[in-house]
């Protein structure tokens, strides 16, 4: 592998070290090093959000940070969220408003309005839709999902 490097990264709580190329995107690391595909790739150049992923914390893109910028970070994706139920909420909220159609954005947009709610602030409509405005939805409509997300707030 051309200009290959080592990194070592927590991924979903899971140590993890690998080989990669220096020009890997994170994304495309999760998806097919690790076989986490939860996390999509639609426009691979920072617009569309279906690539969100959580880096110490903070949510980021995927597509736009190279696998090496990881090294050393705290990894998690929507399969790991999902599985310690940290979603659950939300994911309950997605299907009880018919918040998905194909699913393509919906793990972008589910760690996205995680990020909102675990900053534990009620919040309205209009923030609601801001914070989710870098992920789009070419189903939907977007007001189911903000239903969604509004109910999951407010504990319904
Ligand atoms: S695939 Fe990363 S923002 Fe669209
Ligand atoms: S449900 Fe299809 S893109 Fe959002």
């Amino acid at each position: 592998m051309e200009h290959d490097r080592e990194i070592t990264l927590s991924v979903n709580g899971t140590q993890v070290t690998r080989r990669v190329a220096a020009r890997t995107h994170l994304v495309d690391f999760l998806r097919e090093e690790l076989g986490l595909t939860g996390s999509h790739v639609g426009c691979e150049h920072g617009v569309c959000g279906a690539c969100t992923v959580r880096v110490d914390g903070d949510i980021v893109r995927g597509c736009l940070m190279l696998a090496v910028q990881a090294d050393g970070c705290r990894i998690e994706t929507v399969e790991g969220l999902s599985d310690s139920r940290e979603l659950e909420r939300l994911q309950r909220a997605f299907r009880e408003r018919n918040a998905l159609q194909c699913g393509f954005c919906t793990p972008g947009m589910l760690m996205a309005a995680q990020d909102l709610l675990s900053q534990k602030k009620k919040v309205g409509r209009e923030e609601i839709r801001a914070h989710i405005s870098g992920n789009y939805c070419r189903c939907t409509g977007y007001q189911a999902i903000v239903d969604a997300i509004e109910a999951a707030m407010e504990g319904k």
